[in-house]
């Protein structure tokens, strides 16, 4: 059977820290799942015209989270969608009951020297994680974050291919409820 008969249309939500590879990994699992891929970052960016780091500096990082809950309530009607959310989104709770109406949520999780190479080959700017020592900064929000992330499927990404990654992901979406 393939993935596409055997799926429901149930949408798969990729968070976890920044530099995770959610978004690499989102793109790669919608594929394989025939859905539809959607980055909660581009989408804000889209519709802003803006980058999240112009929007960070120019309109505040308030601002910039009341645009993600806006973003994960449309979302959370849709489906069919493998979405990729900034790191941030499902730190706030409304965020993530809209996000599972219709959807499961797994955590891809990474070491912070492992992040803190991927973020820096990206092209993106992460506001929350730039400065003198950015390992350092990573390693204190992961602390702080960890009680939020803990509540999601972790998948461990440190040392696995995209590829790999996927493949796993897969099989708890058709073998574990
Ligand atoms: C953030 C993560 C970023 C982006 C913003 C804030 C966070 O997205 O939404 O810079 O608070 O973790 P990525 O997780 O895609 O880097």
């Amino acid at each position: 059977m393939s993935f596409r008969e055997n799926t429901t249309r149930t949408n798969i939500i990729l968070t976890g820290f920044m530099a995770t590879g959610k978004t690499t990994i989102g793109k790669l699992l919608a594929g394989q799942l025939g859905y539809e891929f959607v980055d909660t970052d581009h989408l804000i960016e889209d519709h802003c015209g803006q980058t999240v780091a112009e929007i960070f500096q120019e309109k505040g990082e308030m601002a910039f989270r009341a645009m993600e809950t806006e973003v994960a309530r449309e979302l959370g009607e849709k489906e069919g969608l493998v979405i990729a959310t900034g790191g941030g989104l499902v730190l706030n709770p409304v965020n993530v009951t809209a996000l599972k109406i219709q959807g499961r949520i797994f955590c891809l999780v990474a070491t912070p020297g492992d992040i803190l190479k991927r973020a820096s080959r990206d092209t993106a700017v992460r506001p929350l994680i730039q400065g003198k020592n950015p390992e350092e900064r990573i390693t204190e929000l992961m602390q702080a974050r960890k009680e939020a992330y803990s509540h999601f499927t972790q998948v461990e990404t440190t040392g696995k291919t995209p590829d790999e990654v996927t493949a796993m992901l897969l099989f708890r979406i058709f073998h574990e409820t």
